[in-house]
């Protein structure tokens, strides 16, 4: 079947810049999958450009290639000498292998011709080759060894530059696709090209070359010495690289692959949903079995026999007759080529020297085709080991200020905060629209302020403005009377506590969760140095997390955990089983012992959170507490309470307080300001009384509240 090919002009990226390696994209369907490639412009022109080009790729990537060997070589450089003289041992191994052989198939030949024996020779001769094999047993063994300290050395060395370089990272910076896939592709153990595995490739490509040098230097003076020997091995090495140009690879272009066909979508999707605990509570819920099969049916008969087998399998069966015969002719050339010699002068050629022939003739398309075929040729390689490092050169969007914002401002208790005329859109955004739209408010030290407003409203992107998540796209920010921006963006962060309406529980103790809303406290709790100081110090915290617990309402549920503040609830555990048909009890038992996740409730979710906040919100350097709809899953005596406490941080501790809510009621009517968003924009701001006597959005939507609970009354 002749696969339809489109061309089409290549677009300006988002950003509107044209790249410089614009060129034609080419687009090939080829079964479910979608092959992009990007053709390269004028490279047909003459090959001296070409060649400039990829020079001009080496130049570039050499001196970081150059930098990451000598980091590599810096974990350990005694080891590191050591596995690689028996890399290289283990690459021309075969060669020296080849070549001691065919000493003892000559001596053996030239017994079996003249029928006389020189035993000595013969017995040297197995000896050699038995030490040899000797000699690549130690130093298979050596480099075994030597490989797994390295290995982790080298990996963990990469890996904490990526912990860095990632922590670093502000959250528009972090969100973007392009930093993201840098940093994921390179984390220990990912088989796209962890930093040890990027430097064994390029280790082994020089072993390669290595190899490729041996083996052809000994297989030309072995067949030196047989009239016609040199064109023989010359031809079976044409034959090898005919077979290498022969096929083209998908990994030799710039190429993007997609399962583009929207039935084999479908089915994966609908396959996912029954393999997803996720969904499994709403599919028995809501009886959808029989939806589910039918549809998987319907797009099982609309995909037909398209076939979901790699792109390259599927290249390769679309070859053209006669390109696989020129191929498959091309096996029986070096044999007629033998037949005709053999014709001629029939003593030119030893029978083991035709044998040795065709094995290295394999090798050698082998090696060949690695080096410089490979979805990992050497440019390649060299060019992840630059990306493994551009992680590290990722800039932040975000600029970061440089006033100390505790040395300009010492002593407060609170915190100003003046927006003015503020705008903001997502930079990702599918809509592209304004989501906070010219709003301006002013707010003082220890007031409480409450934002109201339907859902997207932007009552939660707000919040991610004060505290720098994002930056407003126009307007200006002022935190006690200087630009928000002017200060250094972690001390102010260190300033605030923010609790928003997604949060996230870390895969450790609940302990340690809670701590962590003061971290230069948290790490008390893993201080190894028992001291009686440290032992003091560790009593106290561990009072300070009680309360912080009791405050946000998770004291009784720790309590209630066999591990108490010690549990983790979701831990990471990576594990996995063999043969799992026919296990023992015991064997499942401590399975699901080792991968137990508990789950706890919404609300007590909520309510670990919350402990967080108010263990954070216990140091006297917080001055802003912001909460984004903390009671959604509180029952209504802890939501009563919550209030409360929240409230008495600024009515007692003078500490400026933000709640973001759906609720009217209690908190609404003791707030100094109340911002009432609509659609992106404040439409009212006020305290409680007087928006009802103004009668706007808000008078409305607390009618709407209070006369529902009003109904309730008359029905009971
Ligand atoms: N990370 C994001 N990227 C792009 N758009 C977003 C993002 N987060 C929110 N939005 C959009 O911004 C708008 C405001 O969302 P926001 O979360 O601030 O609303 P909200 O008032 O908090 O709503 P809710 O009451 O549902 O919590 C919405 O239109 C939403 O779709
Ligand atoms: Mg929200």
């Amino acid at each position: 079947m002749e696969t339809p090919l489109i061309q089409e002009k290549a677009k300006n990226d988002a950003t509107g810049k044209s790249s410089k390696q614009d060129g034609v994209l080419e687009f090939q369907t080829v079964g479910i999958w979608t092959i992009m490639r990007q053709v390269k412009p004028h490279s047909w022109l003459f090959p001296g450009r070409y060649l400039l080009e990829e020079g001009k790729k080496w130049m570039e990537v050499l001196p970081i290639v150059y930098r990451f060997v000598q980091e590599c070589f810096s974990v350990a450089p005694g080891m590191m000498i050591v596995y690689l003289v028996s890399n290289f041992w283990s690459s021309t191994e075969s060669a020296i292998g080849l070549y001691l052989s065919s000493q003892i198939l000559n001596i053996m030949q030239n017994a079996i011709s003249s029928r006389k024996m020189d035993g000595y020779t013969l017995f040297r001769a197995v000896f050699v080759r038995i030490i040899f094999t000797f000699l690549s047993s130690v130093s298979s063994r050596l480099k075994k060894q030597t490989m797994s300290t390295l290995s982790n050395r080298v990996r963990y060395l990469f890996d904490e530059r990526l912990l860095q370089a990632n922590l670093r990272l502000d959250l528009p910076t972090h969100e973007n696709p392009d930093t993201e896939e840098n940093i994921n592709k390179f984390i220990a153990r990912t088989s796209q090209g962890g930093a040890w595995n990027l430097f064994n490739s390029l280790s082994r490509k020089l072993q390669i070359s290595a190899s490729i040098v041996s083996q052809v230097s000994i297989l030309l003076g072995i067949l030196n010495h047989q009239h016609g020997g040199l064109w023989f091995g010359l031809i079976y090495l044409i034959k090898g690289l005919f077979d290498i140009f022969d096929f083209q690879s998908i990994w030799e272009s710039t190429a993007y692959v997609w399962d583009s066909n929207p039935h084999y979508r479908r089915m994966r999707s609908l396959m996912q949903m029954i393999k997803q605990t996720a969904h499994r509570v709403e599919i028995i819920t809501d009886v959808l079995s029989d939806y589910i099969h039918q549809e998987w049916l319907r797009a099982r008969k609309l995909l037909g026999d398209i076939s979901d087998e790699y792109p390259n399998q599927l290249l390769d069966y679309e070859r053209p007759l006669l390109r696989i015969f020129s191929s498959n002719i091309s096996e029986d050339i070096p044999l007629v080529f033998y037949a005709i010699q053999i014709y001629i002068n029939p003593k030119s050629f030893s029978l083991p020297s035709v044998a040795l022939m065709q094995q290295a003739s394999s090798t050698l398309t082998w090696t060949v085709y690695e080096i410089f075929r490979d979805e990992n040729s050497l440019l390649q390689i060299c060019h992840k080991i630059k990306a493994l490092y551009a992680v590290e050169k990722t800039e932040n969007k975000l600029q970061d200020g440089s006033l100390n914002y505790f040395g300009t401002i010492p002593e407060a208790r609170g915190m100003d905060v003046i927006f003015k005329n503020v705008s903001f859109s997502y930079p990702k955004s599918t809509t592209g629209i304004q989501v906070i739209k010219n709003v301006s408010f002013n707010v003082k030290k220890g007031q409480t302020v409450v934002i109201v407003g339907s859902n997207g409203s932007g009552k939660s992107t707000l919040l991610k403005l004060f505290n720098r998540l994002y930056d407003p796209t126009s307007g200006e920010i002022h935190v006690d009377g200087h630009p928000l921006q002017d200060f250094v963006a972690a001390d102010v962060r260190r300033s605030m506590a923010m609790l928003y309406q997604t949060y996230s529980h870390y895969p450790l103790s609940i302990q340690e969760n809670i701590a962590l809303g003061q971290p230069e406290l948290a790490s008390l709790l893993h201080d190894e140095r028992k001291t009686e100081k440290i032992i003091e110090r560790q009593k106290e915290l561990t009072e300070k997390l009680a309360e912080a617990a009791k405050l946000g309402g998770s004291f009784e549920l720790i309590q209630e955990q066999k591990q108490g503040f010690e549990t983790v609830l979701h831990p990471t555990v990576w594990s996995w089983s063999t043969r799992s048909n026919d296990t023992s009890q015991a064997f499942k038992d401590k399975m699901a012992e080792v991968n137990n996740k508990a789950d706890v409730s919404a609300g007590q979710w909520q309510r670990l959170a919350l402990s967080r906040l108010f263990f954070r919100t216990a140091s006297d350097r917080v001055r802003l507490v912001a909460a984004d709809e903390p009671s959604a899953s509180l029952d209504p005596q802890m939501e009563y309470e919550l209030f409360e406490r929240l409230r008495n941080l600024s009515t007692s501790h003078g500490k400026t307080l933000i709640y973001v809510t759906h609720r009217f009621g209690y908190l609404t009517k003791h707030a100094d300001i109340i911002l009432v968003m609509h659609k992106g924009e404040l439409i009212e701001q006020g305290k409680h009384e007087d928006l009802l006597v103004k009668g706007g959005e808000y008078a409305k939507l607390y009618k709407l509240q209070a006369e529902a609970f009003m109904s309730d009354d008359k029905v009971e």
